[in-house]
């Protein structure tokens, strides 16, 4: 049987990882600033988390939702704490789709409503109606197409407000990523988000955070759309969560009540899930990684933008973007293959990085290093700075 081909692949096959290490099938070894797509928040096979999860494989794996699980209570708790949201509720699912899919399901169950607000370049998933969400019609199918969708330029605030004054009866949620991950990390303005939260709040809106790829403390905070200093009233969360086990969850504010089959799912919050994302918080927190993704970022943000070739440097913490000029295009293959450098990239010319939370300064030294390499091997200058 042949695999069905959606991928398109870099020809390598990656055999074993640690920290912010990858090693291919031939013994070769890699920097990892992708972190296989901004899920690797802790680094690659922590010892505490493998044995978080080994001991608990050898209690119990799964069991279904119609019991007690005690260690989603537990994750409820750190989640709180570590969020700062302890009045929110959690409800654990397996991917970042699946939880906004809830997530915009929650919101026109609360208030009864039928359109969403998204926004340009918008990521959210491929269920549904969070790839109905989705700025990308390559990715809908002709059963996904809705008109309760209205896209809205990003960052436009009177784009936002004039919609609220034709439509605010009618809007069951805004949906956001606080730095648009797939769309080429465009960080969501801080006014832009309060506005978001105050239409919402004078209309009777749900404003919902896809912190899929920006939460979990890669910005720096554990999520990022609270830099506006405003809450949302839902986030969604995966990736990041466990560390590369499928492990993902919303946390929904108080005032939207739950009712008995509303949401549901087989696998979400079984025990195994469970303790691989309890790993990646204690080790958040032990290791005080939203610190080091705040320093490291910085470190390697400043770097960035003073390499003149290079152009309008943005993100938050260890979520990074840049663009390249058309004349450094092989630029991201060239570090995979010459400096054994993997890194993420948004279409046409952005190269994203998204490490491990855990990323040490001496590796953001070196891939500052292999990069200026690459551009003077590329555009045939010495990279000054
Ligand atoms: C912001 C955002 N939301 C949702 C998703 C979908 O997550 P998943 O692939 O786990 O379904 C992604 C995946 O890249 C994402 O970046």
């Amino acid at each position: 049987m042949n695999l069905f081909d959606v991928y398109p692949l870099n020809d390598v096959t990656i055999v074993k990882a640690k920290g912010s290490y990858v090693w291919d099938d031939k013994g070769e070894q890699y920097l990892d600033l992708y972190g296989g797509h901004a899920v690797i928040s802790i680094g690659h096979t922590h010892p505490y988390w493998v044995k978080q999860i080994e001991e608990q494989l050898e209690k119990i794996a799964f069991y279904s939702n119609s019991v007690r699980i005690p260690l989603q209570q537990q994750l409820a708790d750190k989640l709180g704490k570590i969020s700062g949201k302890n009045d929110y509720q959690l409800f654990l699912c397996n991917s970042g789709a699946e939880a906004n899919e809830n997530a915009l399901k929650m919101a026109s169950f609360h208030n009864g409503r039928k359109k969403i607000i998204a926004f340009s370049k918008s990521f959210h998933g491929r269920t549904s109606l969070s790839v109905a969400v989705t700025d990308n019609k390559n990715y809908i199918a002709p059963v996904n197409e809705t008109d309760n969708v209205i896209f809205l330029p990003f960052n436009d605030e009177e784009a936002l407000e004039s919609c609220f004054a034709k439509q605010g009866k009618e809007i069951s949620s805004v949906i956001i990523e606080g730095i648009q991950g797939v769309g080429g990390i465009n960080v969501a303005q801080e006014s832009f988000l309060k506005k978001i939260r105050s239409l919402c709040d004078k209309h009777g809106a749900v404003y919902i955070a896809d912190s899929v790829q920006c939460g979990f403390g890669r910005s720096g905070k554990f999520f990022s759309h609270d830099f506006a200093g405003v809450n949302a009233d839902i986030y969604t969360m995966a990736k990041g969560m466990g560390n590369g086990f499928p492990v993902a969850g919303l946390i929904i504010a108080p005032h939207i009540k739950p009712k008995h089959f509303q949401l549901g799912t087989t696998f979400g919050g079984n025990q195994l899930a469970c303790a691989a994302a309890l790993a990646v918080c204690q080790v958040i927190e032990d290791e005080k990684l939203m610190g080091n993704a705040v320093m490291v970022g910085k470190y390697l943000r400043d770097e960035l933008a003073s390499i003149p070739q290079l152009r309008n440097v943005r993100g938050r913490g260890l979520m990074i973007g840049f663009d390249v000029p058309e004349d450094l295009k092989d630029l991201k293959k060239n570090l995979l293959w010459n400096q054994k450098t993997f890194t993420g990239e948004s279409k046409p010319n952005i190269i994203r990085l998204l490490p491990s939370l855990a990323l040490k300064r001496r590796d953001a030294e070196a891939f500052i290093e292999s990069l200026k390499e690459e551009i003077a091997v590329l555009t045939g200058e010495e990279v000054s700075n």
